[in-house]
């Protein structure tokens, strides 16, 4: 395996030093606390996607192994794999793979280990270069996202959850070992690899109909933070940044290409890409899935309504110039021609959508998608998760405000764009 290790000896004992000291509020560079508890609606469905077929008869056919109440949004979004051990376990292998990665791999891999879950006498044992503390971490639970059945010091059964895309941790005790914060683009996660890595992949490329070594190139060439949500529907290789998944309350289309309510995604990818038993369909991209028991559909409210609940990471005061972002603030609504767009509590004019060349975007992705534009990103938070645009294209909020200069023939000088990103760090 080519893994390059960038995990120090110091990282053991770092873990033995904080695990004695519990620090549980000592480590808010993030602050994502929920807050209003008034949970809008859904927006309702996308034009021509009725619910999935399914809905009606999943109950009855209820499996015993659901980790989850239906009704418990937050241990949905962090435990609950939909059944999709079938894809992880039966078709790609992937516990046959983590039987052989050791702690300090994975967290190369951008994989993230919940310290609480761990006890201190477990850590105070484990050895981060021993395939089998990988395994023992995952016997308690505590690699985010992932979640497996360890039976005699084997992993029988393994499956992902949504906290390994949009869930971190904050490095309290070490780099990727902390406390978790649900919301939080991984950024460091890399998914194409891990995926590529998995010993069922060539078969899996080859019943995709893509030859096994194109597909694992391409797998290998996204990248930390990106995951490409269609490359099993259309063939096609085009990651996309992670987004974060809180600040969505006042958001009525979600997806960089606005392709539904936040229900309308969250089914698409948890039946389409993380593979787990349920059903999906939306006839603009010709998807009709059915399976039963549909383990997805009678969770999505309460996996919503927890997602309503995250908020962004608050502004905190002396983190910018705040004289500066006033004349940001002013820029924004007027000179520069931001507030167009961006408009409202999120600032996004969301369920408007735009063509891609209206703010310079490499139109690819959008013609993936069921809109064929993009949709206004949400900005608040934003200066917490570079890099910028769909694409990553913009490494910095310099580089964006200095894309729509160019592209929107603003006319701002360099002192105009300084305080624009000013404005876009206080959001
Ligand atoms: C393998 C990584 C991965 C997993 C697992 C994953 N997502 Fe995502 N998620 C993404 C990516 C990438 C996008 C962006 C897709 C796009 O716009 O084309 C996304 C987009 C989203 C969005 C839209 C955010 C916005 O700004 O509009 C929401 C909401 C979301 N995911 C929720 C979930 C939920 C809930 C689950 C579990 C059912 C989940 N995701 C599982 C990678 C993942
Ligand atoms: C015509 C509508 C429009 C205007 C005007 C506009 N934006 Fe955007 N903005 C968008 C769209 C659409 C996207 C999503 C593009 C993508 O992801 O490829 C976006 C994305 C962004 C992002 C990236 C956010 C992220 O998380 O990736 C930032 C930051 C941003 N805009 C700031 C601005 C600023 C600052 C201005 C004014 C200088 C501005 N926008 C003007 C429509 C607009």
């Amino acid at each position: 395996m080519r893994l390059r290790l960038r995990t120090r000896p110091w990282l053991l004992m770092s873990v033995l030093a904080l695990a004695a000291c519990d620090d549980d509020d000592n480590d808010t560079p993030l602050e994502a606390e929920p807050t209003d508890s008034s949970i809008r609606p859904d927006a309702g469905p996308p034009p021509d996607a009725g619910p999935p077929p399914d809905a009606e008869a999943a109950p009855d056919a209820g499996p015993t192994d659901e980790p989850c109440a239906p009704g418990d949004g937050q241990c949905v979004f962090r435990n609950d794999t939909f059944g999709d051990e079938q894809l992880w376990t039966d078709v790609l292998g992937l516990h046959d793979l983590v039987e052989g990665v050791t702690p300090a791999m994975a967290l190369e891999l951008g994989l993230k280990v919940d310290a609480r879950a761990v006890p201190a006498v477990v850590l105070a044992t484990a050895d981060l270069e021993d395939p089998a503390t990988t395994v023992a971490l995952l016997g308690l639970d505590a690699i985010v996202g992932l979640r497996a059945t360890v039976e005699g010091g084997q992993v029988t059964r393994i499956g992902v959850t949504c906290a390994l895309c949009h869930s971190t941790v904050v490095d309290g005790i070490a780099h990727g070992i902390g406390k978790v914060h649900d919301g939080f683009p991984n950024r460091d996660l890399d998914p194409g690899r891990i995926i590529a890595l998995t010993p069922g992949f060539p078969a899996y490329a080859e019943s995709l109909g893509v030859d096994p070594q194109v597909a694992r190139e391409a797998l290998e060439g996204w990248g930390p933070g990106f995951y490409d949500a269609r490359f099993n529907q259309d063939r096609i290789s085009a990651p996309v940044l992670i987004p974060p998944a809180w600040g969505l309350r006042d958001v009525p289309l979600e997806t960089y290409t606005g392709d539904g309510p936040v229900t309308y995604w969250n089914n698409y990818v948890a039946v389409t890409q993380m593979g787990g038993n349920g059903s999906f369909r939306d006839t603009r991209i010709g998807l009709d899935i059915r399976q039963t028991p549909d383990r997805v559909t009678p969770k999505l409210p309460a996996l919503r309504d927890y997602q309503f609940t995250l908020e962004p990471p608050r502004p905190r005061p002396g983190t910018f110039d705040a004289r500066a972002a006033d004349r940001g603030q002013r820029l924004f609504a007027g000179k520069a021609g931001c507030a167009g767009c961006h408009a409202g509590p999120s600032f996004t004019d969301a369920p408007q959508l735009h063509a891609p060349e209206k703010t310079g975007m490499d139109p690819l992705h959008a013609e993936r998608s069921a809109t064929g534009a993009y949709r206004a990103t949400p900005l608040r938070g934003v200066r917490h998760h570079p890099p910028y645009f769909h694409d990553g294209s913009a490494p910095t909020l310099e580089a964006v405000v200095e894309h729509y200069d160019g592209v929107l023939g603003l006319g701002l000088t360099d002192a105009e764009q300084d305080d624009v990103v000013e404005y876009l760090r206080s959001l």
